[in-house]
């Protein structure tokens, strides 16, 4: 599996550790920068990894800025991507399983290098489970073609199962 990976200048500093330790996973890797320390604009890498996640040249991505948020918020700009900022295992995992997320973000200001391994192998070994959650990743997909008709058909296309907000309590 490939997985792409950007940084503005604060997340820099992390970003060589965790390459380094999701290619010992046995994932390769291909930094889109920033690769210096000079003062960037995260939206430029989140929008690189973002574009290389969605037109399919690499399966997921990984990105990092002071807190995420910034460099989150510009890859979910990119049409298909589903970016997720995380400072939990949890949180990771389930992204994964649930909403199918397709890129990480975190910030280097927010978590350690030690936590961030562990949510970047929670987030890549977990399996998008799909079955009930697939209506609702097709219905993020039809808020952000600005598709009411797609999403009124995918709202109505199904009852709600009152039951289904217990089952994941095993996790
Ligand atoms: C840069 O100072 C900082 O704003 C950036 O790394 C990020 O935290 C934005 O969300």
């Amino acid at each position: 599996m490939k997985i792409a990976f950007g940084s503005d200048h604060v997340g820099l500093e992390l970003k060589p550790t965790i390459m380094e330790y999701v290619k010992s996973l046995g994932y390769e890797v291909y930094d889109f920068g920033t690769k210096s320390n000079e003062r960037t604009d995260y939206p430029i890498y989140g929008q690189k990894v973002g574009k290389a996640v969605a037109n399919g040249d690499y399966d997921l991505g990984i990105v990092i800025c002071g807190t995420g948020v910034g460099i989150s918020l510009a890859a979910n700009k990119v049409k298909g991507i589903r970016a997720c900022v995380c400072s939990d295992c949890y949180s990771a995992k389930l992204s994964r399983m649930h909403n199918n997320t397709n890129v990480l973000a975190f910030g280097s200001r927010v978590v350690g290098p030690e936590l961030a391994k562990m949510i970047v192998k929670n987030w890549l070994e977990a399996k998008y489970i799909g079955g009930r959650h697939e209506r609702r990743v097709e219905e993020l997909a039809a808020i952000e073609s600005d598709n009411e008709q797609k999403f009124d058909e995918l709202e109505h296309s199904k009852e709600f199962d009152g039951k289904e907000q217990f089952e994941d309590q095993s996790l």
